[in-house]
């Protein structure tokens, strides 16, 4: 029985050697607000204008999945609110939303943050609410550790943000499809944690029918930085499409899992070097959570940034950063798509029978007993399904299938002959790979 490496034990955390983390904090607990404001956390908001220009110019993106532009969706909303995009003609009002679901399976990052520095994720998402004028705000998760300790921050301040919108914590079930923007959106307005169709777009039309700024936790966790020191100092780390610092949890068999901030653009090599994984170990990496699909070891040699690992046909994603080193990569993404085969919300047929379908394909393959023709068919299924789900889970499970495919070639064959050395007595399919388990954290 081979066994995909599910992490146990305690969460590691390692900000990057000779920098000031920006993020992480190393002493464990939980950060009071005492401790935040001695640390310099929510200075009165000044000028919004101001404010506006540093987010502009620091170029921060998005860490919930997509890196998408950070100030494109604050315009997109103060736009919204002002343009209408359904609204009444004059409407103002707007929605902030912290999203700190964090489904993917290999991340445990916004969680951290929740748990030890929820005051830092407060005076974010107060910092973004003044960015487009919102007077109603949300922290919306599915972690009870962190809704505690984001309640009880809230109750430190007794209850209200300084200069900030009113709160609400939404907590829902945990699920993959639960942190999608339009599933946070509709499960804050009380329906059940799943994606709808597209647009609206939240930024247009979200809670309540407002336009609603949905941002991932850590990406409102650099407003407090870029607020106290500016664009320049926050571009001072990474590269220039992709500034600033990142969160990467990093699983590797052997290894306890660990949560880095790393600068944009680090070398992939220096990652390994640093999580003490030998080049020559490695056989390839799911970069970015389970979302892009798996790379090979030719990811040796690129750098840890938006534009690089987007040219290699990946992507940063959420930051999350698995190692396969002793497992089998037909394993893993078998594995990987029956955890999409039991996570899709079951809304679209396609995605319902297409991660079905390849699921069982590839659960032949990792098992031997598969031929030529239901790698075909996966190879089919990876092409023609594409885009054609509701939400992107459809897509990352084509991604999986297609990159085992075209990246594994020897794996892929080994197995049709039944000849795979790892999986000898049969691949361990049931979980999900490299889970960080919540309980590690306390
Ligand atoms: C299937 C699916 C699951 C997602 N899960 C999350 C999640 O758990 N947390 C998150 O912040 N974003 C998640 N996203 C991305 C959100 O839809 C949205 O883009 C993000 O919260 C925006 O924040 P950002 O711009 O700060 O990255 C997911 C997207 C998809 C397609
Ligand atoms: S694409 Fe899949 S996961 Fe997304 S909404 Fe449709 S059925 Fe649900």
């Amino acid at each position: 029985m081979q066994h995909i490496f599910s992490s146990a034990g305690g969460l590691t955390v390692v900000p990057y050697p000779g920098s000031d983390p920006r993020l992480l904090l190393t002493g464990g607990g939980t950060e009071t607000a005492y401790e935040y404001r001695d640390r310099g956390g929510y200075r009165p908001v000044g000028s919004v204008a101001a404010l506006a220009d540093e987010v502009e110019r620091s170029g921060l993106r998005g860490r919930g999945g997509a890196g998408f532009p950070f100030a494109v969706k604050v315009a997109g909303v103060r736009g919204g609110s002002r343009a209408g995009a359904g609204a009444p003609a004059g409407w103002t009002e707007t929605v902030v939303v912290a999203n700190g679901e964090e489904g993917e399976p290999a991340s445990f990052k916004d969680r951290w943050l929740l748990r030890h520095r929820p005051h830092l994720v407060l005076d974010g998402l107060r910092l973004a609410a003044a960015l487009v004028g919102s007077r109603r705000g949300y922290v919306y998760l599915s972690d009870p550790e962190a809704a505690r300790c984001i309640g009880a921050a809230l109750e430190e301040l007794g209850g209200a943000l300084p200069d900030g919108p009113e709160i609400a914590v939404v907590q829902v079930d945990p699920g993959y499809v639960a942190g999608e923007e339009t599933a946070a959106v509709q499960a804050i307005d009380g329906g059940p944690a799943k994606p709808t169709d597209k647009p609206p777009r939240p930024f247009e039309a979200g809670v309540a029918g407002l336009p609603t700024l949905v941002s991932n936790v850590e990406t409102l966790a650099n407003l407090p930085f870029l607020d106290r020191w500016g664009a320049d100092t926050y571009r001072a780390a990474g590269t220039a499409l992709s500034p600033g610092t990142f969160l990467a949890t990093v699983t590797a068999a052997g290894h306890p899992p660990t949560l880095y901030e790393l600068p944009h653009g680090l070398p992939f090599a220096d990652l390994l070097a640093l999580h003490g994984v030998a080049e020559s170990e490695l056989r390839g990496a799911l970069i970015g959570g389970y979302f892009t699909g798996l790379l090979d070891r030719t990811v040796a040699d690129l750098n840890l940034d938006h534009e690089t690992l987007r040219r290699a046909g990946a992507g940063l994603g959420c930051g999350a950063i698995a190692l396969i080193t002793a497992e089998c990569p037909v394993a893993v993404a078998a594995g990987v798509l029956n955890y999409f085969d039991r996570e899709n919300a079951g809304q679209c047929g396609s995605c319902f029978n297409g991660t079905a379908a390849m699921a069982a394909a590839a659960t032949a393959l990792a098992e031997g007993l598969a031929g030529g023709e239901d790698l075909h068919r996966l190879r089919r299924w990876a092409t023609v399904l594409r885009g054609r789900g509701a939400c992107g889970t459809l897509d990352a499970a084509c991604n999986t299938a297609a990159s085992l495919l075209e990246r594994f070639p020897r794996e892929v064959a080994a197995h049709l002959d039944n000849q795979c050395p790892d999986c000898a007595g049969g691949p361990a399919l049931d979980h999900a790979p490299y889970r960080v388990a919540t309980e590690v954290v306390l």
